[in-house]
């Protein structure tokens, strides 16, 4: 009670109430309705940056932590905040692993409107997300890249306190939510890390200065704990690349890899690579190159092989599709990222519940992106769905969520120049 009302009346915790509550909490010794109260009185009044630093590393040693120190590889990580369409993991991982470098991601499932990694890998056959510490290991040592969910020994006290946050209107605080995700990426013992944190509609943060705060929040958690941590703010106004849905999404990653995909995509992907490979110690190491001469999609390839998936089998598509289309000449000038994410979990792309299930092969393809020209009866987008019964739903999200004007309307088409806002860091 001490603790709660240290911070109810806007003082500073000390490094020692800070490990004990978190610890205290782990062990079911601090009640939930007192840990929520404790959550509300963060809420309100904050953490400072010594606070937060704090918390992350008492959550940190809640649970068990992976050493990758000797595995003769320098390990780095990418972290993304959460988008509509965000595929960028999937050839991320395998292109920086392409150069020598371990990447241990340890990904989550989806929830809401935003997918999951593991929920997109799974819509290959026969890939497996569950490996134990030995397993992930080895693929890391003998394939660089791995992308596996993590124990339920990693950060558990994240992991209670996410769930009580989630229920108790305390999710949205910069110091909680910057806690959460460093404490899971410190603990999975990267050396380096690169924080895609998203902007806009269909992200957790809707304006650039939240975003903004957040990153550099982040990136000063990494730094106190000894990880070098950068971070890019990224647009999510509307949806990344040209697909939003589990197997969709594997198909256009896989584009990628073969040196083609949507623009936004490959600039985001090789922009974070560079990222990577630079805190890795690669500064001059290209990317774009290893798109382009097969390299990373070998990489990509015995990735899948060594999680037990098979790289040619035919991904997952869906029994009954559903075109929108355009019903006059123009241009696409709005495409909402939170619409369009909607429609795409309606449609059974994404979970209510964790419990839930996904289909793989539901979501949207998008043919036209904003900026693009259209004519009348073109088609503008492709809903796909197992289960007819969910297209109304579905395209009750997309109302309002998207637009076409005509060319002499004035409005213009909006192109985007750059996915890449700023970056904070290093
Ligand atoms: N993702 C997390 O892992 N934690 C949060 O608090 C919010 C998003």
């Amino acid at each position: 009670m001490d603790i709660i009302a240290a911070k109810r009346d806007h003082r500073r915790l000390t490094d020692t109430q800070i490990d004990w509550v978190i610890d205290a909490y782990t062990r079911g010794v601090v009640a939930e309705e007192q840990m929520a109260a404790l959550a509300m009185a963060v809420y309100l009044n904050g953490l400072d940056r010594a606070e937060t630093s704090r918390w992350t590393a008492a959550m940190v040693n809640s649970g068990t932590t992976l050493d990758f120190s000797d595995l003769g590889k320098a390990t780095t990580d990418k972290h993304s905040t959460g988008g509509v369409g965000d595929k960028i993991t999937l050839a991320l991982t395998p292109l920086v692993a392409s150069f020598g470098v371990a990447v241990p991601q340890l990904s989550g499932r989806g929830l809401g409107h935003t997918g999951g990694t593991l929920d997109k890998l799974e819509s290959i056959s026969g890939w497996s997300a569950q490996l134990t510490p030995a397993q992930m290991r080895a693929v890391l040592y003998r394939v660089g890249g791995v992308i596996c969910a993590a124990g339920a020994d990693l950060a558990p006290a994240d992991r209670r306190l996410y769930a009580l946050r989630d229920v108790t209107g305390t999710v949205e605080s910069v110091p909680l939510i910057a806690s959460s995700i460093m404490s899971k990426k410190i603990a999975e013992g990267t050396s380096s890390l690169v924080l895609d944190v998203k902007v806009g509609s269909g992200a957790f943060m809707k304006t650039r200065e939240d975003a903004r705060l957040l990153a550099e929040t982040m990136v000063a958690i990494g730094q106190d704990a000894g990880l070098r941590t950068t971070a890019l703010l990224t647009d999510m106004t509307r949806p990344l690349g040209r697909t939003i849905g589990n197997a969709l999404e594997v198909r256009e990653a896989v584009e990628v890899l073969a040196g083609g995909g949507p623009a936004d995509v490959v600039e985001l992907t090789v922009a974070l690579a560079r990222e990577m490979l630079t805190l890795a110690g690669l500064p001059d190491a290209d990317p774009a190159t290893a798109l382009a001469d097969g390299s990373a999609m070998d990489s990509w390839r015995a990735m899948i092989a060594a999680q037990g998936g098979d790289p040619d089998a035919a991904l997952p598509t869906a029994s009954c599709t559903h075109d929108v289309v355009a019903d006059r000449d123009g241009y696409l000038v709005r495409a909402d990222a939170l619409g369009f994410g909607v429609a795409s979990w309606r449609l059974g792309a994404g979970r209510a519940r964790k419990e839930d299930p996904v289909q793989a092969a539901a979501g949207i393809e998008l043919p036209v992106v904003v900026g693009e020209p259209v004519r009348a009866g073109q088609t503008l987008f492709t809903l796909h769905t197992d289960e007819p019964a969910r297209l109304d739903r579905a395209l009750a999200a997309l109302d309002g969520a998207w637009k076409v004007a005509p060319g002499d309307s004035g409005e213009p088409p909006a192109a985007r120049e750059s996915v890449i806002l700023e970056r904070i860091g290093g």
